[in-house]
């Protein structure tokens, strides 16, 4: 509901329904927040307006002789520099030479219908049921004319959606180097939550106060970063997973961002959201317009676990692609970790084959497909493909692939090109070059211009050709460096890449497209409307996991959250985890394999076969349920997900210290009177893992390091104890004491053999 109200002390805004409300008031012409957080009344403006109470001292008046008129002591939704606000501001212009921030007065507004005013956009935006509410400004400053000032809240069933427009009309150019999408003062004291990293350590989560000093979660590495997510939250101190106040914030945006918190004397909190300012000097020639990218405002009053809730909600149900809204992800096998550049035709059939009889339905050809694509220095920018490991060429393959029973994917890196490939060769002048700097490179590449039109049209028609030619189902889009260039040609590379993707996959609707970037350095709410997953990281070793996509859950849903079943020992970390665990983990999210199948084990054929056959049963679940992180002891992680007939549960462990506790596990938000029936998913074990322990137990002796065990290991199914149990669902939110795990001495069959590294899929069911 959008309504709008005059009163004798401005005009008023409510936005709002059932998930948040937004109360806004025009005072002195600019646009005063009275709340915003829990849905309330728009008569309740009256005694939210602060306004009067404040103002005094040193503060400078906006208006003469009106002491209230302080807009520094004001809380705000939009601010600006130079009349009297000395928070920071969310707009900074160029005229004529002169810093401008506009003083802009508030003109109209005008609530729109869904989609509405968006025809011409540059921006991706979310799709589905919403209200918009358009509020015109014009500026009193005369170095500023006819130009306007557009702020829309557009009001979905779970968020809230800021944007700003500003729109030259003047005869002549104005220059943004600042333009925030979204701006809030919030009253209370907040702990921010950011989720940062890098490469192979995407998305942990950090915890800060929130106080006097400003606080910057910002990119500029060109993409929206493994360093800082362009999403974060504010939540009250004694907000938890499941209680307390929390605010959560993100930006449909690809490239550099900004966010900032900071509080100030009156005990308001300005928060700032939008794109990044870093070398930003933006030119509006007249007569055009200079866009934001969309801002996502969710709140809660049910802990970080609601405000996951609503995010998820958002992604699933108004970001990713109309075609794969709540469609079940299939089962991947991805060649790189197994194969790397290494292949031949013959190799990628027996992996087909073996995904296939495992119960993989799609098939990805990754990296080193193309051009002299031997390694990572040569080939990218080129689309010949490589007749030498692909002699019947991509048709061929994807035909075989076909044959088998599985989709056909395929890996592109289209940004970016190698010197050593045709294309560079031929268009040396089509690289994204910072003027004045040499050309430096990661990863031994260098970016394509997206900013020019024959380079974007070199990708589209290139991609495009493949894509029919080959009749490929599923896409991995790659992008593995950092941007050599920041400022307004960054901004306008973001924009070239959207029209690129909306070219290729606009009419394409039915490939499923994977964004990647050197793992997670692009998992934004921007990459989502086009690519309903992304790879979360190049980090598949499920202990590095748990903070991972522990990380991504508190804003992105499991749906988007690439995840995969790698080798062990892990190629990064050198750990060596159980089978069941890499599986365990990667079912939160669009789950698949990742390593050389050819010479698997029979004893690992078996349980993989069994895994995924216990996925594509749970998968609707796992992809689209209801997720929740809740408490577990000592450093362990326990993820839920509840789907309509159905909770799953994982339960994570990472160093097993001699003598553990006895484990609990806690199931949130079932019916109380409720019985539930709790199992475990069965677990293989591995015979060697017992090494010497062996002859203690056995009749003959066994050497720990001989054939016979090597044998036994690979052949023989030993399961872990399995747990069962039946309760009620009161007693299952308290938490239950779970079978005990080995800790050396004794053993009996229902005890959990876990070691380090060990966890549990407990499935949840009401009882008959
Ligand atoms: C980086 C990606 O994150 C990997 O999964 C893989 O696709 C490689 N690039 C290929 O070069």
């Amino acid at each position: 509901m959008i309504l709008e109200r005059k009163t004798e002390s401005g005009t008023i805004f409510y936005i709002g329904n059932e998930a948040i409300g937004c109360l806004l008031q025009t005072v002195y012409g600019k646009l005063q927040l009275l709340h915003l957080g829990i849905p309330l009344f728009p008569e309740d403006a009256k005694a939210l307006d602060a306004s009067r109470l404040l103002g005094w001292g040193n503060d400078v008046l906006y208006e003469d002789g009106d002491p209230a008129s302080c807009l520094d002591t004001i809380p705000l939704a939009w601010s600006e520099n130079r009349i009297g606000d000395y928070r920071e501001s969310s707009i900074e212009l160029l005229s004529g030479g002169q810093a401008v921030s506009g003083d802009f007065v508030f003109y109209s507004s005008e609530i729109l219908k869904e989609e509405e005013g968006e025809e011409d956009s540059c921006m991706p935006h979310a799709r589905g049921t919403h209200e918009t509410l358009k509020l015109v400004f014009r500026p009193l400053s005369s170095l500023l004319r006819d130009i306007s000032l557009e702020l829309r809240f557009s009001l979905f069933e779970t968020v809230l959606v800021r944007q700003t427009l500003l729109e030259n009309r003047s005869e002549q150019s104005v220059f943004v180097t600042k333009l925030m999408s979204s701006c809030f003062d919030l009253h209370g004291d907040f702990r921010m939550s950011t989720f940062d990293g890098g490469w192979i350590r995407e998305m942990h989560r950090h915890d800060v106060p929130v106080t006097f000093s400003r606080i910057v979660n910002e990119s500029t590495n060109g993409s929206s970063s493994n360093r800082h997510n362009p999403g974060f939250l504010l939540s009250a101190a004694d907000a938890g997973e499941d209680s307390g106040e929390v605010y959560g914030f993100n930006l449909i945006w690809s490239g550099n961002h900004y966010g900032s918190a900071q509080r100030t004397a009156t005990g308001y909190t300005r928060v700032l959201q939008g794109i990044g300012q870093e070398d930003l000097c933006y030119e509006i020639v007249p007569g055009a317009r200079f866009e934001t990218p969309d801002a996502v405002i969710a709140w809660s009053g049910d802990g970080y676990n609601g405000l996951s809730g609503k995010m998820h909600r958002f992604v699933n149900s108004c970001i990713v692609p109309e075609n794969w809204r709540y469609r079940e992800r299939p089962v991947l096998y991805n060649s790189w970790e197994g194969c790397m550049f290494s292949f031949t035709e013959t190799k990628l059939l027996s992996l087909a084959k073996k995904a296939k009889k495992i119960g993989c339905e799609l098939f990805v050809l990754d990296d080193g497909w193309f051009g002299a694509r031997n390694d990572d220095h040569a080939g990218l920018g080129d689309y010949s493909v490589n007749r030498r490991k692909l002699p019947g060429g991509l048709e061929g393959l994807s035909r075989k692939v076909h044959a088998e029973g599985l989709q056909f994917g395929l890996w592109f890196e289209p940004e970016a090109v190698n010197p050593d490939s045709d294309c560079y060769r031929a268009h040396p002048d089509w690289v994204l070059s910072s003027p004045g700097n040499r050309d430096l490179y990661g990863r031994n590449e260098l970016l394509l211009d997206l900013t020019k039109k024959e380079v974007r049209d070199y990708i589209v028609e290139s991609v495009s050709a493949i894509l029919d030619r080959a009749a490929v189902e599923y896409v991995k889009w790659d992008m593995n460096r950092c941007s050599p260039v920041s400022g307004n040609k960054a901004y306008d590379y973001v924009l070239g890449l959207y029209e690129v993707l909306g070219r290729i996959f606009g009419p394409r609707p039915a490939i499923l497209l994977e964004g990647c970037a050197s793992g997670g350095n692009r998992f934004d709410l921007g990459m989502l409307c086009f690519a309903p997953q992304i790879w979360a990281s190049d980090d598949t070793d499920p202990i590095e996991r748990l903070d991972i996509q522990n990380g991504l859950s508190y804003l992105y849903p499991l749906s988007t959250v690439g995840a995969h079943i790698s080798a062990a020992p892990h190629s990064m970390t050198l750990r060596s985890t159980p089978m069941s665990t890499r599986a365990n983990v990667s079912f939160f999210g669009a789950f698949g394999i990742e390593f050389d199948l050819d010479g698997m084990q029979a004893v690992d054929e078996a349980e993989l076969k069994e895994t995924i056959t216990f996925f594509k049963k749970h998968r609707s679940t796992f992809q689209f349920g209801r997720f929740r992180r809740n408490p577990a002891e000592n450093g362990a992680v326990c993820w839920q997900v509840t789907g309509e007939e159905e909770t799953l549960c994982g339960l994570f462990h990472r160093l097993l210290p001699a003598g553990p506790e006895i484990e609990w596990l806690r199931v949130k938000g079932l019916e109380k009177e409720m019985r539930y029936r709790v199992e475990s998913r069965p677990q293989l074990l591995r015979v060697k893992q017992f090494g010497g322990l062996l002859k203690h137990i056995l009749p003959v002796r066994i050497d720990p390091e001989g054939a016979v065990l090597r044998i036994a290991d690979h052949h023989y199914k030993m399961m872990d104890g399995q747990y069962s149990a039946v309760c009620s669902g009161a007693v299952l939110a308290s938490g239950i004491p779970i079978h005990k795990r080995f800790s050396g001495t004794g053993y009996d069959p229902s005890m959990r053999v876990q070691g380090d590294f060990g966890s549990n899929l407990f499935t949840i069911t009401k009882e008959q």
